[in-house]
């Protein structure tokens, strides 16, 4: 066979391709009938079709299970930390001390505060936070319904902190022996602090040292409340108006004035025995006033 190959001519080689390319004695083209090039191109097609929606379907649930308006991997912790304003430092612990009877002094601790409720002022809030939210429940939200494809978010007015709120007392109390402090709790998104919906988180301040100087505390709002309307938190996509609940709390100092003092947000589903984060669920401060 190889021999009689080997003879042919080039005019006898194109004749061959010819035949392969279109064989009019088995009706074959390209070696194969047109039925079966139909059924070839057939299977290619469904082939292709297979994979593309293989391809399609593989990323549709990618992107479904992946929501835009959260991150789905946070190494955050599962319990909120806390923290306390004014926040100075002393060597490292925070340290809220202050001079009543040096004006530029304990100016510069309202002036924290001030700033720190800037976004919590009155008017700001009845613009950017209008939604009348039902106080004492969780605010669910499945859809978008709030402007510009976001969910509500609840007021939450600085007038609410009364006797600290700095309106009727601009100076927080720092002008004399009744210092304002401001217990705000970290935000973790869709995190609920609390399985019972008519159990708030609340702040609790207890002296750790320093008994004699602390004659009264105080909480506004009433209680120390954080309103269960202001959970959960979606994300600063989903809610860009969202402003944390704040508690604040008025110690009323004597003797020596000075305590350590422990404010926790008490609720079942914040922890705060964590020996690696002492900020998770609590905030500890040394408060002293001089004269
Ligand atoms: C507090 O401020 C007053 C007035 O500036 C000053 O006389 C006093 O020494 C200060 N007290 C302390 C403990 O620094
Ligand atoms: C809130 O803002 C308004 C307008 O910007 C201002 O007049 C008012 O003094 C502010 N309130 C407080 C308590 O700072
Ligand atoms: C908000 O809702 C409460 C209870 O439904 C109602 O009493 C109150 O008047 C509403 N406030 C506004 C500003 O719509
Ligand atoms: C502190 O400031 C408030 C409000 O400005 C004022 O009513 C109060 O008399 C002041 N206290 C002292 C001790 O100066
Ligand atoms: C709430 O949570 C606590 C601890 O996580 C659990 O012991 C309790 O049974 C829960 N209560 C309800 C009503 O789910
Ligand atoms: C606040 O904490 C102290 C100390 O843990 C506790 O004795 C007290 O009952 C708590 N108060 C409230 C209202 O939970």
């Amino acid at each position: 066979m190889a021999t009689l190959k080997e003879k042919r001519t080039c005019g006898q080689r194109c004749e061959d391709f010819g035949h392969f390319v279109w064989n009019s004695e088995n009706g074959t083209f390209m070696g194969r009938t047109p039925k079966k090039w139909v059924y070839i191109s057939l299977y290619y097609v469904a082939f292709y079709v297979i994979m593309t929606g293989l391809f399609s379907l593989a990323i549709w649930v990618l992107m479904y299970t992946l929501s835009p308006y959260s991150p789905d991997y946070h190494d955050r912790l599962q319990s909120p930390g806390v923290m306390v304003w004014p926040n100075t430092y002393g060597e490292e612990d925070v340290e809220i001390s202050y001079n009543m009877s040096d004006k530029a002094n304990w100016m510069k601790m309202s002036h924290i505060l001030h700033e720190f409720l800037e976004p919590y002022n009155d008017t700001k809030q009845l613009e950017c936070n209008s939604y009348n939210c039902t106080k004492g429940k969780y605010f669910f939200q499945n859809t978008f319904s709030a402007p510009h494809h976001t969910k509500w978010a609840c007021p939450f007015k600085q007038s609410i902190l009364g006797a600290c709120s700095g309106i009727e007392d601009p100076t927080f109390g720092y002008n004399c022996t009744m210092p304002c402090v401001i217990i705000k709790m970290n935000r973790i998104i869709n995190f609920l602090p609390s399985n019972h919906t008519d159990l708030p988180p609340y702040v609790n301040c207890t002296i750790l040292d320093g008994q004699d100087s602390v004659a009264k505390i105080e909480y506004f709002p009433d209680h120390g409340i954080m309103d269960l309307s202001y959970f959960p938190y979606y994300g600063n996509l989903a809610q860009p108006t969202y402003v944390n609940p704040l508690v604040a709390v008025r110690f009323s100092l004597v003797g020596e004035k000075q305590a350590k003092i422990q404010c926790r947000v008490v609720s079942d589903k914040i922890s705060y025995e964590n020996i690696h984060d002492p900020y998770e669920g609590k905030v500890i401060f040394y408060l002293k006033a001089v004269k």
